[in-house]
Formats: C-alpha cells, sequence, structure tokens
C-alpha cells in the first residue's frame, strides 16, 4: 500500500473498478491499525454512540464530541482518508450552520465530513468553501425515531427516492454515497447510475466500496447483525485475557521478577 488517498481519488478508484474499503474507528489506536491494515478511508463515525459511549442511537451525539474523537484518531492515520461525521443537528438547520460545524471538523483533522439524508445544497456549499462531503442515503440512524427502527429502506416507492435522491448528490458533488440497508438491485442501480463511489453497508456487492463499524468486523458488539460479519471473536478472546491478568494477580503468578524493578 502506498500513496494518500485523497477525496479525488475515491472517484478515480471507482473508474478504474478499484473495490474501496472503509471501517470506522474512533480513537488514534484502532485508526492506525485500520491505516496500517490499508482502509481507503477511515470514518470517525456517529456510530460512537453505540460503540463506545453507551447510547442506544446516534441522536445524543455532540458536535464536540465527534470533534473529541476526530483529533483522537487523526493522530494514527497517515494513508487513509479521514472523513468524520456531522452529528444530529448540527447540519440540518441551514447551510450556514453546516458549514461553520463542518469547518471545525476540518481544524480536528478531518480531511472530509459526512451527511445523512437529501441535502444536495448543503452538499454544493461545502463543496465550494473546500470541504468534500459524502452523502449517507438509505437507512440514516440519524431518522431512526423517523423510520421506527433498523429498517431496510428502498423497498417498493421508496427504491425511486433513493435513486433521484442519489443522482442529486452526485450532482451536488458528493465525494461518495453510503447506502446503508437497501436492496442489492436498488444499490446496483444507484451505482450505475451515479460517477460518486457508492459505498454500501447491507447494500449486497454491486457497490464501489464497503464499510463496516468496527466493532462488528472485530466481533466486538454482543449483538450480531445481518450486514455484519465478524471476522475475529474479539469479545470472547478479550474476556479470556482479561480472565487470566485477574486469574494471575489473585494467585500470585503476576507480576513477577521479570516485570518489576
Ligand atoms: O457512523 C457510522 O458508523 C456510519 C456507518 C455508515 C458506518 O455512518
Amino acid at each position: 500500500m502506498s500513496d494518500k488517498i485523497t477525496a479525488p481519488k475515491l472517484r478515480a478508484m471507482k473508474q478504474a473498478g478499484q473495490q474501496i474499503v472503509s471501517i470506522t474507528a474512533y480513537d488514534s489506536t484502532f485508526g492506525s491499525l485500520a491505516d496500517l491494515a490499508g482502509a481507503d478511508f477511515i470514518l470517525v463515525g456517529d456510530s460512537v454512540a453505540n460503540t463506545m459511549l453507551g447510547f442506544e442511537s446516534t441522536v445524543p451525539v455532540t458536535l464536540e464530541q465527534m470533534i473529541h474523537h476526530t483529533r483522537a484518531v487523526r493522530a494514527g492515520v497517515k494513508r487513509a482518508l479521514l472523513v468524520a461525521d456531522l452529528p444530529f443537528g448540527s447540519y440540518q438547520a441551514s447551510i450556514e450552520q453546516a458549514v461553520t460545524n463542518a469547518v471545525l471538523l476540518m481544524k480536528a483533522g478531518a480531511e472530509a465530513v459526512k451527511l445523512e439524508g437529501s441535502y444536495p445544497e448543503t452538499i454544493s456549499a461545502l463543496t465550494l468553501a473546500g470541504i468534500p462531503t459524502m452523502g449517507h442515503l438509505g437507512m440514516t440512524p440519524q431518522s431512526i425515531h423517523r423510520f421506527g427502527g433498523h429498517k431496510v429502506q428502498g423497498r417498493g416507492s421508496g427504491a425511486d427516492r433513493i435513486l433521484a435522491a442519489a443522482e442529486e448528490l452526485d450532482k451536488a458533488g458528493a465525494i461518495g454515497i453510503v447506502l446503508e440497508l437497501i436492496p442489492t438491485d436498488l444499490a446496483k442501480r444507484v451505482t450505475e447510475s451515479v460517477t460518486a463511489p457508492t459505498i454500501g453497508i447491507g447494500a449486497g456487492p454491486h457497490c464501489s466500496g464497503q464499510i463496516q463499524v468496527l466493532h462488528d468486523v472485530l466481533g466486538l458488539s454482543p449483538v450480531g447483525f445481518r450486514h455484519a460479519k465478524p471476522f475475529m471473536n474479539g469479545r470472547s478472546l478479550i474476556l479470556e485475557a482479561l480472565g487470566e491478568y485477574s486469574r494471575q494477580v489473585r494467585c500470585g503468578e503476576f507480576p513477577t521478577s521479570e516485570h518489576s524493578f
């Protein structure tokens, strides 16, 4: 792996037929590991709400929290493009609000931002301000209360709405469009209709790339999701290590002279 990934490179990767690999990270340790493993872009996702902060949805996450985590991930990432989520309530009220808040994420070290929903004018304005912006359509978690749960979107008449929204975001200059929990054939249609790369999560194999939540890939989440695949059993490995540490302290096996001065 070489060459710093930049926002324009994502579109070029789609044109070259190269699959884009992305994963979330919330701190410098895992940002650095994801970078070393070759992720093309790393998302400081507002899923930090569920994975790190113990919230039930992404709705409570604040801009200050996103800035804090963006700074931390920045410290660990060198090659990958660093994208940060604009959290719920930080961009919907006006274009001015979106630009002001996106600037704060960029000053914290992001190289692009992502926002959820159909906001083409906002994406145009952010792009004009020098802020590469990614869209996010389908099951957009910040709208969980409107959807009534994590439900697949874009079935039936909803498909044309998602396709039209994607075309608008594309024209507005989106550097990519995350497609979350939509049928495989719709994701394929969107991918073929836009020049921006589509990044799927629960959207099938025909997207220009895939994104996953770090904790799902590492098997740290207590529950499994159909759209995710654990690539290791992190939860039991960590529990085993922490249990062994406790056992050794309690029975005097640790520390030994090897760990003492
Ligand atoms: O915050 C997040 O984790 C996301 C997903 C699309 C990966 O936005």
